[in-house]
């Protein structure tokens, strides 16, 4: 009992030694004696990332800055010209990678006005990575061809999906789709509608692309609503296997959208059918077709067929060619 009372000093000693070691180790991590803004580490930060940033030329936006992303605009052609390597654009651009995604551009309104030049600033990998020669598991690309791929039509080695879309010989002849042609704006938090009251309303489902956009082009052979006995390739030998065999007169007004290229679409299909049902069932991903607009056209008459009562006459209005009419 008495040792204890006796030595009670050394107890107020351990704690007074404590709390003066504390502030010391505070002190030393925090020479200024306050704590850090979090801002201000962003900044320290970005400092550090723009000098490792081969001299980007264009002002930076200060990451002081709210990051709110209405306050963010999208990179004009003076801060970044398109001879700059794709790291030095996007930093000089925006501070941060998080407002680069969040860049207005990928978003309603901003997106339906963004060229394929504006997206391709912060995205040139999109065109530029090719796909391995080998398979993680060894298999040469030149040896794993899909039956589709070893059509006329297919031209040149494997490419990734968007050079195929964009780049490839083929597509080229007959589209003339850009990066909104597909992609129209996602939240890339939020990928399905009605979470709350706020929500973007128009999103597919975990989808950065309206699957219909694809179906277009990737749907069925609709065998049924041309009146022919069976699908294609089982119908096809009884018309020379020659869609302008009819088509030459029917539904004659068609392909006139922004990313088809109709008059080359309709030189393809002279050459060889394959180039028209390979976007009308030969390349089929999906089960049904899509229901195209049935335009008027020279000889269509009055009467509309029950399959197509509901068929609008018009293509989708965001892909009408601008100057025609509406
Ligand atoms: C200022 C630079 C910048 C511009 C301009 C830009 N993007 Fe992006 N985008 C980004 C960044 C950064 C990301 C996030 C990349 C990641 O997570 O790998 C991104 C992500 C995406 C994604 C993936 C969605 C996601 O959130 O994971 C798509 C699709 C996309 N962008 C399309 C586009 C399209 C289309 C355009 C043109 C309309 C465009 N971007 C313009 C910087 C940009
Ligand atoms: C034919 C339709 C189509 C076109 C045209 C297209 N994309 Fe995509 N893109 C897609 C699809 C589909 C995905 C995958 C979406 C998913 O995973 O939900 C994708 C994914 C992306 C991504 C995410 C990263 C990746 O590579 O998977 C980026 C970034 C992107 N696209 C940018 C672009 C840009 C920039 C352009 C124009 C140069 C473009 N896209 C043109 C359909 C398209
Ligand atoms: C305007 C018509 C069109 C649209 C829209 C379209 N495609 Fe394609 N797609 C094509 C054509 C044409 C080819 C064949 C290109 C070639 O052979 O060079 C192709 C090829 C493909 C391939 C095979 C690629 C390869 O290298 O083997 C896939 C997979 C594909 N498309 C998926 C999609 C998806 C998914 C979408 C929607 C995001 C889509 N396509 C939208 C026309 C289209
Ligand atoms: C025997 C004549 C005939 C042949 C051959 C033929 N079609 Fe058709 N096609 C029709 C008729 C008839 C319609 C429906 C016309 C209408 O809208 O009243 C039609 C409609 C279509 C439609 C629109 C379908 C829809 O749901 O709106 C497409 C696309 C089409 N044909 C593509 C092709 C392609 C591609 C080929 C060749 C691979 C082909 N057709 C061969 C007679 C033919
Ligand atoms: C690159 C893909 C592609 C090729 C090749 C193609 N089509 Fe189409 N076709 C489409 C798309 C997409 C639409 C719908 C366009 C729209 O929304 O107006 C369409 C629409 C049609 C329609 C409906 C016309 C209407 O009333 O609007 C017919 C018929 C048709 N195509 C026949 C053909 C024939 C015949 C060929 C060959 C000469 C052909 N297509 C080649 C993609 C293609």
């Amino acid at each position: 009992m008495n040792t204890s009372t006796d030595k009670w000093w050394i107890g107020v000693l351990a704690i007074v030694v404590a709390v003066i070691g504390g502030l010391g180790i505070h002190f030393m991590s925090n020479p200024g004696g306050t704590a850090t803004p979090p801002q201000e580490k962003a900044a320290a930060s970005t400092t550090e990332m723009q000098a490792q940033t081969p001299a980007p030329s264009a002002p930076t936006t200060s990451a002081t800055d709210t990051p709110a992303p209405q306050q963010q605009t999208s990179i004009s052609p003076e801060q970044a010209p398109e001879t700059q390597p794709v790291a030095a654009t996007l930093s000089a651009a925006t501070s941060d990678y998080g407002q680069a995604r969040r860049d207005p551009i990928h978003f309603k309104p901003a997106i339906d006005q963004a060229t394929d030049a504006d997206c391709l600033k912060c995205h040139q990998e999109v065109l530029d990575t090719n796909t391995r020669d080998t398979s993680p598991a060894g298999l040469k690309k030149v040896n794993t061809l899909a039956w589709y791929q070893t059509l006329d039509t297919y031209e040149g080695e494997q490419m990734t999906f968007h050079q195929r879309h964009l780049t490839a010989p083929f597509i080229k002849k007959v589209a003339n789709m850009s990066c909104t042609t597909c992609h129209q704006g996602n939240d890339p938090r939020d990928e399905v509608s009605g979470t709350a009251v706020d929500t973007q309303t128009d999103l597919t489902m975990r989808k950065m692309v309206d699957p219909n956009t694809c179906l277009m082009c990737h749907g069925q052979f609709p065998y049924q609503n041309m009146g022919l006995p069976g699908p294609w390739h089982e119908s096809g030998a009884a018309f020379q296997n020659n869609c302008l065999l009819c088509h030459a007169a029917i539904r004659t007004t068609r392909h006139k959208v922004n990313f088809l290229n109709a008059a080359g679409i309709e030189q393809e299909g002279v050459a060889n059918s394959d180039s028209c049902y390979g976007c009308h069932g030969g390349r089929a991903w999906y089960r049904t077709s899509f229901p195209y607009p049935r335009h008027p056209w020279a000889g269509s008459g009055g009467t509309v067929p029950e399959w197509a009562k509901n068929r609008p006459t018009e293509s989708d209005l965001r892909f009408l060619i601008e100057g025609s009419k509406p």
